[in-house]
Parts: C-alpha cells; sequence; structure tokens
C-alpha cells in the first residue's frame, strides 16, 4: 500500500482498541522471567559452548603477533579464533569501525580474538592467556584540542535528523550584529553510553552454510544484510532471530562483535557458540552518543522577536565516521528570518560514535534550551513567554513547507498551567525548602518524525485467530502491544484473538525500531496487510468488501453477520503487504512537539541535586496506545534526566579510551530517582503522517528535558553550568551562603 495523500476516515478512527490505554501484552513474561532474551535461549539448539571477547589493549596501532598456545591448551578450550588469521571483514553500511579481521587497531577494545570453551569460565580464563604483541601508534583522544581542525560535514543519522553540513538562510552575521540583544555561548555535552539492561548477545549455529544467529537487535533487516556481507555468505542463508530485547537505545541498530564472532566461533568449534559483550566492552567495544562543543547565537528585537539564530556543533569520530546531528532541531524549532546551523567532524580515535536515544535532538536541546533561557532572562522576559513569541508554523528554512501538524504553543500553555508555572520566582536562588533551595525550568521539546517502509502478514484461522508475522521488534516499547490493537481494531477482534510474532528475518521486513519511526511505521504495516484481509475475507465470503463491517468478532453486511472464523473454515486465509510512504514528508515537514517542566531541589550545603518533579505535555500525533506512550515518555525523561546530571564516559585523553566502562562508574538515573513524573499527550491526529494519524513518542521525552533540569537548577541556585553534565563538583565552590 502506497501511502501518498492524506489519510481520510479508515478502521482505526472506531477506537475500539487501539488509543486505549492497554496492559502490555509481553508484560506477563517480562515479570515472570519467562521473556528469554538472547543469552538465555536454552532450548533453542543443543550444546551451547561459551565465546568470550577478548579486546584490544590499546586505542591505534597494528598487531605483531598474537600467541595462543596456551589459551589453546587450557581446560575446556574447544576453539581460538584471532583477528591476525582472519581477513579483515566487510562492514555492514552503518557501521564505522570494522568488527573483526585484520591487524589493525582502530579503537580500544575492538575485538581481538574469540576465545571457545565449555563454559563461560573457561572461555574467560583462556582469553587472559592470550598474549598480544601491539605495535602502538599516537591518536587522537581530546575533542576539545582538535576542535578547531573540524570542518562542516554533511550527516544522517539513520533516524530522522541529518542534512547538510552548514545551513544558512538570510545573513546571519549581518542581523546578529545589528541586534539589540544577544547571547554568544559556548556548551558541551558528554560522551555517553547506552547502558541499556540487556548486553549485546548471540547464540549462533551453523547448519552446513547456513547459519541462525538468536541475537538481540533493534533492526533486524538491516543486521540480516550486514551479517550476510560481513560472514560473506548469501543472504537466503543467515537467519536471525529476536522476539525479545533488553533495551537497545540505538547501540542494537546495528550488528556488533557478539554476532560476528559468535558465527565464527561456532564455524570453529563445530558447535553453537553463545557470546555476550560483558559490560566493560559495551563503553568501548561498541558505539556511544559522540560529546560535543556546541556554540549557540541569538539575537533579538527588545520585545523577544528572534532576528538572528546560529548553532555550530562540533563533534569527533572515528575516519569515515559522521558528526552528532546536534543542530537538527534549531533548523526547525524557533522562527527567525537569519540563520545559520553547522555540524563539524574532528577526526578522533576513540570508539565508533553513532546513534544512541535521539540522536542529535538530545544533544542538541540541551543546549538549545539552555541558550534560549538564558537569552530569556538577558530579555527580561518569561521563558514560556519568550519560546511562544518566536513559534513558527513553517518551516524557517524553506517557508513554503508547513508542518502537518504543530502545536507547540499548546504543549508550552498546557504545561505552564498543570505545572503552576505562573507560581516560579523568576530571581534564582530565592526560595528555600528546609536545606533545599528549589528552582523550576522548562523547555521545548523537538523530535522529527520519520517513516520506514513496513510489512507485515496476517493469518486468520477457522477459530477466528489472526497471527499477524514482522520482522518489527519489541525493545521494551510495547510493539507487540499496539499491532496487536492495531490488528484487533482492523479485523474487528477482541486483543485476546490476536497472536504477534515478532523479530524474525523469515518475517517480512518492518520498519524496525529505532529514531521513534517504529510504532507508527509498523503498525501502518500491520494496517496494510489487514486492509488485504478484510478484502479477503469478503472475497470469501461472497461479500462486497465496501459493504463488508467488522466488529464483535463477526462480518455483517446488510443483515447477513457471520463470525470471522467462518471465512476460513476451509482453510486459513493469509494476507501480506507493506506500507510505503510516498512524498507527503517532503512537502510537509513532520515533527513532534512537547514542552518539559522540572522542579529540583539543590541541597545548600552538599550541592546534591534532586528531581522533584517532572512534568511533560507532548503533541505526537494519535495515541495508539497511552499507557506504553507514557512508559516511552517517562523513560526519556529519566534519560535526559541523566544527560543532565550525571551520564559521562570519561575519556582517558593519553591512552584512548574510556574509563568508567561499568555501571559502578557510569552512572544512570532510575525512575525511583524521580518521585512524580507526569505525561500529558494533546488529544490530536495528524492524517498527513500515516493511516493511523500517529507520529513517534519514544524518543519526544528525552528531547529537551535535560535542558529543563539545568534550568531548574539554575532557578535554584543561580550558577549557570554550560558543561554537561552538571556534576555537583561543577556546582559546589559556586553555592550561594548557606546561612
Ligand atoms: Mo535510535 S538511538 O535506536 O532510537
Amino acid at each position: 500500500m502506497k501511502f501518498d495523500q492524506p489519510a481520510g476516515q479508515n478502521p482505526i478512527d472506531q477506537l475500539k482498541v487501539v488509543g486505549k490505554a492497554t496492559d502490555r501484552i509481553d508484560g506477563k513474561y517480562k515479570t515472570t522471567g519467562t521473556a528469554a532474551y538472547a543469552y538465555e535461549r536454552h532450548d533453542v539448539v543443543a550444546n551451547q559452548a561459551y565465546g568470550y571477547v577478548l579486546g584490544a589493549g590499546i586505542a591505534r596501532g597494528r598487531i605483531g603477533a598474537m600467541h595462543v598456545d596456551e589459551a589453546k591448551a587450557a581446560p575446556g578450550v574447544l576453539a581460538v579464533v584471532t583477528t591476525l588469521e582472519t581477513p579483515r571483514l566487510e562492514r555492514g553500511k552503518m557501521n564505522t569501525a570494522y568488527l573483526f579481521g585484520g591487524d589493525r587497531v582502530q579503537h580500544y577494545h575492538q575485538a581481538v580474538a574469540v576465545v571457545v570453551a565449555e563454559t563461560f569460565e573457561q572461555a574467560r580464563a583462556a582469553a587472559f592467556l592470550v598474549r598480544v604483541d601491539y605495535l602502538p601508534e599516537d591518536g587522537k583522544y581530546d575533542l576539545a584540542a582538535e576542535a578547531s581542525a573540524a570542518k562542516p560535514v554533511p550527516a544522517d543519522s539513520q533516524e530522522g535528523s541529518g542534512g547538510a553540513g552548514e545551513e544558512r538562510v538570510g545573513d546571519f552575521e549581518g542581523a546578529f550584529a545589528e541586534a539589540p540583544v544577544t547571547l554568544d555561548e559556548t556548551y558541551s555535552t558528554a560522551d555517553e553510553s547506552h547502558a541499556m539492561m540487556e548486553p549485546h548477545a548471540t547464540i549462533a549455529a551453523w547448519d552446513g552454510d547456513k547459519v541462525t544467529l538468536w541475537t538481540s537487535n533493534q533492526m533486524i533487516a538491516w543486521g540480516h544484510g550486514s551479517l550476510a556481507k560481513i560472514l560473506g555468505v548469501p543472504k537466503e542463508n543467515v537467519r536471525l532471530d529476536a522476539p525479545f530485547v533488553g533495551g537497545g537505545f540505538g547501540g542494537k541498530l546495528f550488528v556488533r562483535a557478539d554476532a560476528v564472532l559468535a558465527a565464527l566461533g561456532a564455524k570453529a568449534a563445530g558447535r553453537p557458540v553463545k557470546v555476550a559483550l560483558t559490560r566493560p566492552l559495551i563503553a568501548n567495544n561498541t558505539t556511544h552518543r559522540p560529546a560535543t562543543i556546541q556554540r549557540v547565537r541569538i539575537g533579538a528585537t527588545k520585545d523577544g522577536t528572534i532576528t538572528a539564530i546560529a548553532h555550530e556543533s562540533t563533534s569527533g569520530n572515528l575516519p569515515d565516521g559522521s558528526p552528532e546531528t546536534a543542530v537538527n532541531q534549531t533548523r526547525m524549532l524557533y522562527a527567525g528570518a537569519n540563520r545559520l546551523t553547522a555540524m563539524k567532524l574532528a577526526q578522533l580515535d576513540l570508539p565508533e560514535g553513532n546513534a544512541m536515544r535521539a540522536p542529535g535532538e538530545a544533544p542538541g536541546l540541551m543546549v538549545l534550551e539552555v541558550a534560549m533561557d538564558e537569552m530569556a532572562e538577558k530579555l527580561g522576559m518569561d521563558p514560556v513567554e519568550f519560546r511562544l513569541r518566536n513559534d513558527t508554523q513553517v518551516d524557517p528554512n524553506k517557508p513554503d513547507r508547513r508542518f502537518s501538524h504543530r502545536d507547540l504553543v499548546g504543549c508550552l500553555n498546557l504545561g505552564s498551567k498543570k505545572f503552576g508555572w505562573a507560581k516560579r520566582n523568576p530571581t534564582p536562588g530565592r526560595v528555600r525548602d528546609g536545606q533545599w533551595l528549589v528552582g523550576v525550568g522548562m523547555a521545548s521539546a523537538y523530535r522529527d518524525n520519520m517513516s520506514l517502509k513496513s510489512g507485515a502478514r496476517v493469518r486468520l484461522d477457522g477459530r477466528g485467530m489472526v497471527t499477524v508475522e514482522t520482522d518489527m521488534t519489541d525493545v521494551g516499547t510495547g510493539s507487540y502491544t499496539i499491532i496487536a490493537q492495531t490488528a484487533a481494531e482492523m479485523m474487528g477482534l477482541p486483543l485476546d484473538n490476536v497472536v504477534v510474532r515478532l523479530g524474525d528475518s523469515d518475517f517480512p521486513v518492518s520498519s524496525g525500531s529505532g529514531g521513534q519511526f517504529g510504532a507508527n511505521s509498523s503498525t501502518s504495516g500491520v494496517y496494510a496487510a489487514c486492509v488485504k484481509l478484510r478484502e479477503a475475507v469478503a472475497q470469501r465470503l461472497g461479500i462486497n468488501s465496501a459493504d463488508a463491517v467488522f466488529a464483535d468478532g463477526e462480518v455483517r453486511s446488510g443483515n447477513r453477520a457471520v463470525p470471522l472464523g467462518e471465512a476460513a473454515a476451509e482453510g486459513d486465509l493469509t494476507a501480506e503487504d507493506a506500507i510505503e510512504f510516498g512524498d507527503l514528508s517532503k512537502q510537509y515537514q513532520l515533527s513532534t512537539f512537547g514542552a518539559h517542566f522540572v522542579e529540583v531541589g539543590v541541597d545548600v550545603h552538599t550541592a546534591e541535586i534532586r528531581v522533584r518533579r517532572m512534568l511533560a505535555v507532548c503533541a505526537a500525533g494519535r495515541i495508539l496506545n497511552p499507557k506504553s506512550a507514557r512508559n516511552q515518555v517517562i523513560g526519556g525523561m529519566t534519560m535526559g534526566t541523566g544527560a543532565a546530571l550525571m551520564e559521562e564516559l570519561a575519556v582517558d585523553t593519553k591512552r584512548g579510551f574510556f574509563a568508567n566502562h561499568d555501571l559502578a562508574g557510569y552512572e544512570v538515573p532510575v525512575h525511583a530517582d524521580i518521585p512524580h513524573q507526569e505525561v500529558i499527550f494533546l488529544d490530536e491526529v495528524d492524517p498527513i503522517s500515516s493511516p493511523m494519524k500517529a507520529k513517534g513518542v519514544g524518543e519526544l521525552g528525552i528531547c529537551g528535558v535535560g535542558a529543563a533540569v539545568a534550568n531548574a537548577v539554575y532557578n535554584a541556585t543561580g550558577i549557570r553550568v554550560r558543561d554537561y553534565p552538571i556534576t555537583l563538583d561543577k556546582l559546589l565552590d559556586r553555592m550561594p551562603e548557606a546561612a
């Protein structure tokens, strides 16, 4: 099905199942420990051996020799596969660093060997007996030192945000020079790690030339293609299966060393092999969100109308890598006739920077929305009022291109009302609650809405059950549930009559999970398949499909009412289709919007920061399942709190690696750290987006919230920190007198 005209009335609009707050149908498996993650799939194949990945101990250079005799002779060892004996393997097209093969070390903890043994402990012990002769070379590890050499380069985050290296509208420099009120500040954000609960893990088993990988991956079709290329086998000989994924956050968009080395280890050992990346390998062996240095300049008239806005971001990456797309939102969020945005890239030899938790907008809004707060203060304006003043209904870079639907104003107004923003004391450092200095802050939220082609197969059986199969993944997001809701709505069935099967490369190719495109794209694919199934049912029953009503488990036409299952009495009815998105997203800008409001307390003696309450108001099209959408948004709000207050990979700029490579040293907040999180969804539909009239919402929650936290810290203390995260050492010696 081609989607190239705005959606009209369709069966989803009944909202009997879609749009209802629905418990996750996989919830019972998650809470009883029966949702098996990749490493725990003991039953899929017998005789599983254990692989342990050894990472390089230098950040850049070559390997002269590897000594493996001791390891091979160690107890339980079945095979040792080294990078030196393996020709450099192809890369998946999304990978920057090579995953394995050859003598070159591009980054610290790049995989150099996999040791396969009967037990995990034996594999690990033997891996430490492998001796590697390194020929180290000098590398560049310090973004601040390399930033001046950075050049603007175009980028595509694969998740919506991207564009030319530099974009200009009007005459920024001229307008900025003439503006009566200006701001020119530079900010920095840290390298961050995905820190998902389930590590990257794969069980691989060969059957002749065919390999099956039970793995953990967000994008089955991308992984399928990449693994065929990396392993040098035809696609039809590779199968990936990932029914449950314990979080990805962008770290599992692309296949990683666990999958490649499980396959190579299994081949060498002649038996199935499971490999999990240990927690330390996740920081340095896989990808991360790159640190940024961002300069923002805003010029405005005295009444707060922006006349000039510039946002330049510099980040680093390996050769061939991309910059962080941190200026994306600044192209779209506020009006202003004279504009400059640029993404600059410095070459670094740190591990690969790539997509993480709303790449682009998350670190970009962390900065832009603090700059907006600073500018509002310079103007003597309320920060909400300043944003309202500069709303735009068109793409500021291409004014004849409208937003499909944009209600940032509605989010800001409802949010201020519900949060009690009017009670804010605009003078920082004035509100005390016992030992706490209390402050409030706000920020706009913005995230692109992207759609990807997505397919599904639906099958009706004689009992009136519908089974949906698609390679879509559920990365903890609720895909099983919204897909079941969609099929139930389309076929006029209760939710219990729908079975959803996900994550298998034998199923039709879906959008996969990333860039908050998964929910809207994958349910639209299920919609398309169900439209075909409805036609097949009508045809089988001899009903004109235009007259058929699917409701309450029946198909009705005129006076006739037939149980749906009867259409499949003589054999299952199967239909398959994919939604393909035309150029509506070129004619219109499709984006999601929101407003974040945060209250913090800062301990007057220790500068400890506690988030006391948070509110997000989101405008993201139709909300398919308010319950799982809320889960997504409060998860994002918690992650954004991490970016603002604690998440930081500490770079060893001499040796070129991230030093705090575990969850003891790399701290992430959890929901329990924040006593009160509220989410309000504006009641809206976006017929330009899809037949579901929905948009992405999963990443909107993280976009802007970090800035709202930082602005609240400023309001509490009067201390403006521009280097994130705001760890308490950056506040302590500047705290106001405690007395
Ligand atoms: Mo993307 S960072 O996997 O949503």
